[in-house]
């Protein structure tokens, strides 16, 4: 039995649980993938025989995924809509084949999966495939089965990722995305050389900044132990920051069993509302300069009904007044990267709840790894 242990906590480098590991990992995995993914700061996929034509004869893309893949999606559609100006959806792998999609051979589909096995995705990428699309696969696990169904696949690298709450095989997938949207623009004029460069550069700050989220693990754990009795929480923001939202919602769903609902901090007056009284956790995410005054006033409109809010923002965009709800500084990167530190101090978050509660982490009930049903 002792040896058991000895050998079970050096698996673990010493951490714990799986998950606690995997999240330690992170900025190494991304920082390793921004170099082999990179010459001379220009994003380089030629190792991976990824064509540019895949990536410039496309007039639309469709992400299809499942879960925290499908979120990393929703950050990548907002780049690419942002930086390529092409219609780009987001479509959930398991309801794709039942809505008619509208796909065919002018449409690149780009299936995201950690495991590559996932047969909701697999299905829907076999769907479009017939239908004629082009098919690039964002895939962690080398060749499994979605990878080996698609025209080129792009690798993550992230290493085996053991925990079913996905942590560094998703934000290995945020990191790829950015590259491979900095690689179409450059091919498909939309960034000039020196723009692509700067922004490949800029995206090679972001390992760093997740290293200081991870090293301030300590203020989340204290933030964890706020909302560890709650029944209901509510995880706000806009633009990314909802994104990032669902993602963080998701993840303290799955590992601490509390119910959370993220929402896009406008949607709130919409009915959510009704939901927020005293002491109702929330908590905000801001972490894009162009929506700061927006979700100030959201979270003031919370905060009126009684609502606990935690806020984790960008340094810069913190918010002087603290008004007397719990803050997180998040180090500055470029806005649309800011998905990648947040989203490691929510899976903290979602961590230590779990962890404090005396849950087994890395085995959430009811979930598998790998999702191989319908
Ligand atoms: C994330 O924490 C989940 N366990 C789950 O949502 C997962 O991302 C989803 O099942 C998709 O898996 P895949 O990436 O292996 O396709």
């Amino acid at each position: 039995l002792e040896i058991d242990f000895e050998l079970n906590m050096s698996e673990k480098d010493g951490f714990p649980f799986y998950m606690e590991k995997e999240m330690a990992e992170q900025p190494r995995v991304i920082a390793r993938m921004l170099e082999e993914k990179t010459t001379e700061d220009l994003p380089d996929f030629s190792g991976e025989q990824v064509p540019d034509s895949l990536l410039t004869s496309c007039e639309s893309v469709c992400i299809i995924a499942c879960g925290s893949a499908m979120h990393a999606g929703l950050a990548g559609q907002f780049l690419m809509k942002k930086f390529l100006h092409i219609p780009v959806s987001v479509e959930m792998a398991s309801e794709y084949m039942y809505t008619d999609p509208v796909v065919d051979e002018k449409t690149l589909v780009i299936a995201v999966s950690q495991s590559g096995e996932t047969i909701d995705t697999l299905e829907a990428l076999k769907y479009a495939k017939q239908k004629g699309a082009g098919s690039l696969a964002v895939i962690n696990v080398k060749g499994s089965s979605i990878a080996r169904e698609s025209d080129a696949v792009l690798y993550t690298n992230a290493g085996p990722e053991i925990a079913v709450a996905s942590t560094k095989a998703y934000t290995s997938q945020l990191a790829l995305f950015a590259l491979l949207v900095a690689r179409m623009a450059y091919v498909r004029g939309d960034f000039t050389e020196t723009e692509t460069r700067d922004f490949v550069r800029e995206l090679k700050r972001v390992p760093d900044a997740m290293e200081k989220v991870l090293a301030g693990k300590e203020k989340i754990h204290h933030i964890a132990g706020r909302i560890i009795s709650a029944k209901d929480i509510f995880m706000i923001g806009r633009g990314l920051d909802y994104f990032i939202a669902m993602e963080g919602s998701l993840k303290l769903k799955e590992v601490s069993y509390i119910h959370s609902e993220a929402y896009a901090s406008g949607e709130l007056k919409h009915g959510p509302l009704a939901l927020i009284t005293e002491h109702t956790p929330v908590v905000a995410v801001a972490t894009q300069k162009q929506l700061l005054s927006k979700e100030v006033s959201n979270i003031r409109e919370v905060r009126s009904r009684g609502a606990d809010v935690v806020l984790f923002a960008k340094e810069q965009l913190m918010p002087e007044e603290e008004e007397g709800y719990l803050t997180f500084e998040l180090p500055d990167v470029r806005d649309e990267f800011m998905c990648l530190p947040a989203a490691a101090a929510l899976q903290l978050l979602a961590y230590y709840v779990s962890s404090d509660k005396g849950y087994d982490v890395d085995k959430p009930r009811n979930l598998a790894k790998v999702v191989t049903v319908e």
